[in-house]
């Protein structure tokens, strides 16, 4: 059995786009041989990164609705495309996936009480009406959502982040073991924001998982154990939260953290970074790069960046730090090259 709920083994994703011809298939590397694991105690994993940088495409993968291109990818150390062939079923109730907007995913016709007690019969066993109605109460009441108000509504009748609440409370009467939220609060306002990243957490009480997949640092570092952070579907570093947003260590992560706006936290990071810096790594094709997909733009970049691709490794002289980065700033053999 693996230590693991989740783990990515050296995943690649390579699409291929019709060109303007036949013989002109573009190929575009969205995933880059990333591996990370998420354990079996619960925790929260924030995928970070700027627009394209392949978040989506690893939630989709998770979720089975792409294919890797080459890896491996494991939930309970087992191959997610085996437990899609074989136990489709169970996997669809043990990973649960959080939208942008639910609002498509549910069946205008059905009212909310029926999408939950279709929920808690399924899912938690629930027979008689009595213990049907205590787990609905239980899960509105977790989100902060009254039962009075909201029973007997059509979704359509909710207001945006009532929908977002009520897709957290469905969730919580599932109780999934990972949750995959693409992110989720991108059309809420701030407090509603707020609101509804305070539930997520809390989710973790009840022994589930999530991969909090967002552009957003603010948010990663309000909600997640964990940050892994990815640029053109390459990791770059990753750690604790507090360590790698107090003080972090990539070239790349310091541009984002620098680039977030103070006053305004709810402000982009793709809307601050410059749109005309078009690096090697935007201009990428199915080949893997080689060299660090951040040398053209990095000021400290030496001769072997452009030719090598650092491995993510333990920063020396950091011993003891819950972190690892992808860069030769903090490689040991480089250290002669950086001082010359
Ligand atoms: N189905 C597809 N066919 C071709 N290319 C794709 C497909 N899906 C994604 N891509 C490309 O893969 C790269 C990564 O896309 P992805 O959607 O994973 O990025 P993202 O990090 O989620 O971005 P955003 O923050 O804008 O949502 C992009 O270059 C994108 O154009
Ligand atoms: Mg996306």
């Amino acid at each position: 059995m693996s230590d693991h709920l989740l783990e990515f083994r050296n995943v690649s994703k390579v699409f291929r786009r019709a060109g303007s011809s036949m013989l002109h298939t573009k190929t575009v590397r969205a995933v880059d041989r990333v591996s990370f694991a998420i354990p079996e105690r619960p925790e929260i994993v924030a995928l970070v990164g700027e627009s394209g940088s392949g978040k989506t495409t690893i939630s989709r993968m998770v979720l089975g609705l792409e294919t890797e291109t080459s890896g491996e990818i494991l939930y309970k150390g087992r191959r997610v495309s085996d437990w899609l062939k074989k136990d489709r079923l169970s996997y669809r109730n043990e990973v649960q996936m959080i939208f942008q907007d639910p609002y498509g995913t549910y069946n205008p016709f059905y009212r909310v009480d029926r999408v939950l007690s279709t929920a808690a019969r399924k899912f938690r066993g629930a027979k008689s009406t009595k213990a049907i109605r205590e787990l609905i109460d239980e899960s509105l009441e977790a989100v902060g959502l009254r039962p009075r108000e909201l029973l007997g509504r059509y979704p359509h009748q909710l207001s945006g982040g009532e929908r977002q609440r009520f897709m957290l409370a469905r969730i919580y009467m599932i109780r999934p073991n990972l949750i995959v939220a693409d992110e989720p609060v991108s059309m809420l306002d701030a407090s509603l924001r707020a609101m509804f990243l305070n539930h997520l957490k809390n989710f973790k009480e009840a022994d589930m998982s999530c991969l909090y997949v967002t552009h957003d640092l603010n948010i990663a570092y309000f909600i997640a154990d964990r940050i892994i952070i990815l640029s053109s579907g390459n990791i770059v570093e990753r750690g604790d939260t507090e360590t790698v947003v107090q003080d972090p260590l990539h070239p790349y992560t310091r541009e984002l953290i620098n680039s977030i706006p103070t006053p305004d936290p709810s402000e982009r990071w793709k809307e601050r970074l410059d749109a005309n810096k078009i690096s090697r790594h935007q201009l990428r094709e199915a080949e893997a790069v080689r060299g660090c997909i951040y040398s053209d733009r990095c000021a400290q970049a030496m001769r072997r960046c452009a030719e090598e691709t650092p491995a993510l490794v333990e920063p020396r002289n950091r011993n003891g730090e819950a972190r690892e980065v992808a860069c030769f700033l903090y490689h040991e053999e480089s250290l002669s090259e950086a001082l010359c």
